[in-house]
């Protein structure tokens, strides 16, 4: 099975991983109880009413009188009254539970994903985590109160009847009841078919929306690439796909109902044939054949439940597991418990005790490679970088700029070696201490839903407005913020969809600003703005950058000139390293970087100028 298949099922049950949630039920334990006590209570009401219909003809239809009649009338209403007394305290026992373990099941699992670390979100889709958190939790919260609930009911139900109809005549109670097992069988049996179909069919139609969304999303480069006729061929090909298992699905269930009733309407003319004999001979009487005639027809439908019921408990057991093992993820990067001891976790840092960072780094012989990866992008690196220094890092598209400074930043720990801060391993120092004094623009910016001052303040939630706009400005984002209709105040949209790249990316360094992290890390943080705004940042952050540990990667070397230390690597490896004008002397790689790229930016400035006059 697929570790991220969604429409994958489990073949068995197995109880074991069901009962390490159990846990979520405890606190709602009265509850339980008084849930099914109701179940088991509106089954027992449910089941009396053939009785009462036993009643009625025994005593006023076949003596043809009405004497008592009041009693019956008063008996009848008591009785409907109590099953809907105690529907409604099912029903709103089963929602508390319902709401009250899904609520409990998905914080847990939030503020547990929280504690993962980056490699894990690297192997697992975003949907996978987000079904876990959203969609199972629903269905755990449903199965431990509706499904549980209606379990005990039916087979409460299926109980009482029996009970009432082996004491009103052994022989037709056996023959009726002889039908149980064959439903339940058949009804197990397309049930777990009906599983199978439908998961098909869901598998299909998430590939059809798929293609529908990367075919919109992907529109404009369809268009140019004048692919139109072979996409849409690819679309029908999955759309009769969807088709053929959809009928499918359907035609078992066409053929499914029919079958119950079938056996159904076989029990009841066993009833019927059977019964006016036995009336005819005295073992039975007028009033009884009414109530196994209605006992016959209502025993199906919690029969069907019944097995409805275990196999939608299958259907969860690999979602069961999926949640199970989510839970048993640990994080690979998280502080041992000799650091904790010292420094505090998430809940309980212990501040008193972090030291100030000075911001001398040094990489000890590090050798990474990226979790489920075989290859490794750095091997045996050694790089010392004193306090306040300001390293640029250049290099070919997948050279490892990111993944050096993830490593700095222990978003990954090293494979093998050790990284110093201040001369001690960061691993025995805590996360959070390293992460206090961190500030990091990434390659990709995120925004989250909220406004551009929320998202700006968010590494420090307590900055007053005034130091938001200030460190806005210096990252350039003042003006354009102001153009939008509230300013600070506008919502960025989900992901900060509503503001372009470059907007993100300004807004980005401004969070970066505010956080004055004593580590500054800048991946391709000005990619996406423009030549002038990026100088302009450029030169408010040489100042901001004084006395401070920073990374700077960029392709535009014109962002790198004035970093202390240029280090050019390649496939991992320091490949030239020095100030910008000793790399230019070196006539090296990063001279033709430089050269290349200079042409480039001039060409670009010369057709910038072009524009602006015309
Ligand atoms: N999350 C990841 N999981 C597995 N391998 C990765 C991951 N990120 C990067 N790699 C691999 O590590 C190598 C270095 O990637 P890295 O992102 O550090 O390059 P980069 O120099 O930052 O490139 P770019 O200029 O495109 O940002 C690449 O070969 C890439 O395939
Ligand atoms: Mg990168």
């Amino acid at each position: 099975m697929d570790r991220h298949d969604e429409y994958a099922l489990a073949d068995h049950l197995d109880i074991s991983q069901w009962k390490r949630l159990f846990k979520y039920i405890t606190p709602y334990r009265k509850d339980m109880i008084i849930l099914l006590a109701a179940a088991v209570a509106t089954a027992f009401f449910d089941a009396l009413f053939p009785l009462m219909t036993q009643m009625a003809i025994a005593d006023f239809i076949q003596p043809r009188q009405l004497k008592g009649f009041g009693r019956f009338v008063v008996l009848f209403v008591t009785l409907a009254v109590m099953q809907g007394v105690f529907n409604v305290i099912y029903s709103k026992r089963a929602i508390v539970i319902e709401m009250g373990v899904g609520r409990d099941m998905r914080y847990d699992l939030f503020s547990h994903v929280q504690t993962l670390s980056l490699d894990y979100f690297n192997r697992t889709p975003v949907g996978f985590i987000l079904a876990r958190i959203m969609s199972d939790t629903n269905s755990m919260g449903a199965i431990f109160s509706w499904r549980l609930s209606d379990f005990v009911f039916n087979l409460a139900y299926i109980l009482f009847a029996s009970f009432n109809m082996l004491r009103l005549n052994r022989l037709l109670a056996c023959m009726v009841l002889a039908t149980v097992p064959p439903i339940a069988l058949l009804a197990g049996y397309f049930r777990r078919r009906l599983l199978k179909a439908g998961r098909a069919v869901r598998r299909q139609n998430s590939l059809v929306t798929a293609s529908y969304n990367e075919n919109i999303n992907g529109a404009v480069t369809i268009k140019e690439l004048d692919c139109a006729g072979r996409i849409n061929r690819q679309f029908e090909d999955i759309n009769r796909e969807m088709k053929r298992k959809s009928l499918a699905a359907k035609r078992l269930e066409t053929v499914f109902f029919p079958c119950i009733m079938v056996i159904s309407s076989a029990a009841l003319a066993t009833v019927l044939g059977m019964g006016p004999a036995m009336v005819a001979g005295g073992s039975l009487d007028v009033a009884s054949l009414a109530v196994f005639i209605s006992y016959t027809f209502t025993l199906i439908d919690p029969v069907e439940h019944l097995i409805r019921g275990l196999t939608q408990v299958l259907a969860l057991q690999a979602n069961v597991e999926r949640v199970n093992r989510l839970i048993d993820t640990r994080p690979t990067v998280a502080d041992s418990r000799q650091v904790e001891e010292i420094y505090g976790d998430v809940y309980r840092p212990k501040k008193e005790n972090w030291e100030p960072i000075k911001g001398d780094i040094k990489f000890c012989d590090v050798s990474f490679k990226y979790p489920d990866s075989e290859k490794y992008v750095l091997e045996h690196f050694n790089l010392e970088i004193p306090a306040g220094t300001c390293v640029a890092i250049v290099g070919a598209t997948g050279a490892g700029k990111s993944t050096l400074v993830n490593l700095v930043c222990r978003f990954f720990e090293p494979t093998e070696g050790k990284i110093l801060i201040d001369g001690v391993d960061y691993r025995s120092r805590s996360y959070l201490w390293l992460e206090s004094n961190l500030s990091y623009v990434l390659q990709t910016p995120h925004l989250f839903s909220g406004t551009i001052a929320d998202n700006i303040r968010y590494a420090n939630p307590s900055a007053s407005m005034e130091q938001v706009i200030r460190a806005a400005k210096q990252a350039q984002a003042h003006d354009f913020i102001q153009k939008l209709p509230d300013g600070y105040d506008t919502p960025v949209g989900q992901g900060g969809d509503r503001l372009s790249t470059g907007q993100k990316q300004l807004v980005s360094i401004a969070r970066a600003i505010l956080a004055d992290g004593r580590i500054m890390v800048m991946d391709e943080a000005t990619s996406s703005v423009d030549t002038k705004t990026e100088q302009l940042i450029n030169s408010m952050t040489d100042n901001l950058l004084k006395n401070r540990t920073s990374f700077i990667i960029a392709h535009r070397l014109s962002t790198v000139k004035n970093a202390d230390v240029i280090i050019v690597v390649d496939e991992g490896k320091i490949v030239e390293m020095g100030t910008h004008a000793q790399l230019l002397r070196l006539h090296g790689q990063y001279y033709r970087m430089y050269t290349g790229q200079w042409e480039e930016d001039r060409q670009k400035d010369y057709f910038d100028t072009l524009k602006a006059k015309a």
